[in-house]
């Protein structure tokens, strides 16, 4: 689509394409045609004969011919370990040299309750399936938005340019929810806003906005560029951890069914990480995300540094805001560029404008596929360029780990409590404060104050 002036309009075009599936109407028609390929096998887990079973009644299905598989683990994570293996015991794992049948496995989130447990995993269920048949998910992955961080970055010529510490002050990456952990609070009061949100999704986040040039978009390519970035992020440890993270939790979390009297497990968190290599040197990345928060929002924010000089004389208490890329993961989905324009019939005064992309502009808004539309399809066709590497897993444990250590085995560490609705503790404001910075937002802020 080099230099073709119906660009938008091919790309709009596209957009539609790609939303059908989950956001048509129901097709009774289609439904039709597509629920006789259907099949049902019911078993126990724990139970080896009803993988043999399972094994047969597939075989059975597959009628000699070598037809490809996808397990999809989307068990609760204790099971993991069981299904490998038995999947495995009654030969239900290996490919076959005769024919080129796949066997691919996806597993689910979360991988691993920690550093240990995540080798463990790995190593058993490479002890089982290849490298190249295991898809391990992260759905931020597979958000378009997300997905296009990557092209934005390397498809154009103007951004990578600045992309480094001489240009960039500070990245901020926030992922909010507004809900806070439902049904869910049993599993969360083991787990906490680091294990559910950092070591995955933001991190991954932060990998697809450090990285450098992967030399192509495929698998390998990109998951090496990743692990490299994961591996430049510089460690917090023990002794720093409160110069680093603020932990909060929203009050009220005490009381949900199933929550630890007195629990300290955090349901906010905000961190500043360095990426020591010459691209980052010197760059906060400060994250932050949680729970029962004032609004859902998921941000990737890219704030430029201030010019060198400034030429205009500014009137009193006036001064120059710095340019800032906001790139909208979702809702909004779509990207603000905010610079400085001069105010007409001022002399040198200035006012922040916006330049936006908006996914609605150029699609139909519910034209956006849904992130396991595209996983389970590159799973399908054997694409793993979206999906997590074993080794990227451990990189993202290895900086998670110490940190969710270092505040699990001291009692005396208390979260700080926010209200839910807020955009959560104080602490994480002055936090980023102390570094003569704060919290900024584009995405959902529109110039007529809509959100
Ligand atoms: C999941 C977390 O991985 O991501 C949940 O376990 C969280 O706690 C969810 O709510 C957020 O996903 P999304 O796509 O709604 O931002």
């Amino acid at each position: 689509m080099h230099g073709d002036p119906t660009a938008t309009k091919s790309f709009g075009s596209a957009c539609a394409k790609g939303g059908k599936h989950s956001r048509e109407t129901f097709d009774a028609a289609r439904w039709e045609e597509f629920a006789p390929r259907l099949f049902y096998y019911q078993g126990d887990l724990n139970e080896g004969t009803d993988y043999e079973g399972l094994h047969a009644f597939l075989r059975e299905l597959e009628a000699e011919q070598p037809v490809h598989r996808l397990y999809y683990l989307s068990t609760a994570p204790e099971y993991y370990v069981t299904v490998v293996e038995m999947l495995s015991a009654v030969g239900m794992a290996k490919e076959s040299k005769d024919n080129d049948a796949k066997r691919r496995i996806i597993i689910e989130k979360p991988f691993g309750h920690d550093l240990e447990s995540a080798r463990e995993l790995n190593s058993i269920v490479l002890s089982h399936f290849r490298e190249h048949q295991v898809y391990r998910i992260d759905h931020y992955l597979g958000k378009e938005t997300a997905q296009n961080i990557t092209f934005f970055r390397f498809s154009n010529t103007v951004f990578e340019n600045v992309w480094n510490r001489n240009y960039i002050d500070n990245v901020q990456i926030t992922v909010a929810e507004q809900v806070d952990v439902g049904s869910r609070a049993g599993f969360y009061d083991s787990a906490g806003i680091v294990r559910d949100m950092f070591q995955n999704h933001l991190l991954q986040l932060l990998a697809l906005i450090a990285m450098e040039p992967p030399f192509s978009f495929s698998a390998d390519a990109v998951r090496n560029e990743t692990v490299k970035v994961l591996s430049s992020i510089r460690p917090i440890t023990d002794g720093d951890l409160l110069d680093n993270v603020v932990f909060g939790q929203y009050q009220g979390y005490q009381q949900a069914e199933r929550v630890a009297e007195g629990s300290r497990t955090p349901t906010y968190a905000a961190m500043r990480l360095y990426i020591d290599n010459w691209r980052w040197h010197g760059v906060p990345f400060y994250l932050r995300s949680g729970k029962a928060l004032a609004t859902k929002v998921s941000e990737v924010l890219v704030q430029f540094r201030m010019p060198p000089h400034t030429i205009f004389p500014m009137p009193p208490g006036k001064s120059v805001n710095p340019d800032v890329l906001s790139l909208c993961i979702q809702p909004d989905e779509g990207m603000h560029f905010r610079f400085e324009a001069k105010l007409p019939g001022t002399v040198s005064e200035t006012r922040s404008v916006d330049m936006t992309f908006h996914y609605n502009d150029i699609c139909e808004f519910t034209a956006i596929p849904e992130a396991y539309e595209r996983l389970l399809m590159d799973a399908i066709i054997g694409d793993a360029t979206l999906f997590i590497r074993g080794d990227a897993i451990e990189r993202a444990w290895e900086l998670m780990d110490p940190i969710i250590k270092a505040w699990e085995t001291n009692d005396s560490l208390k979260p700080t409590i926010y209200q839910p609705g807020s955009w959560g503790p104080d602490d994480a404001d002055s936090f980023v404060a102390r570094d003569g910075r704060r919290w900024l937002r584009l995405c959902g802020l529109h110039e007529n104050g809509a959100a």
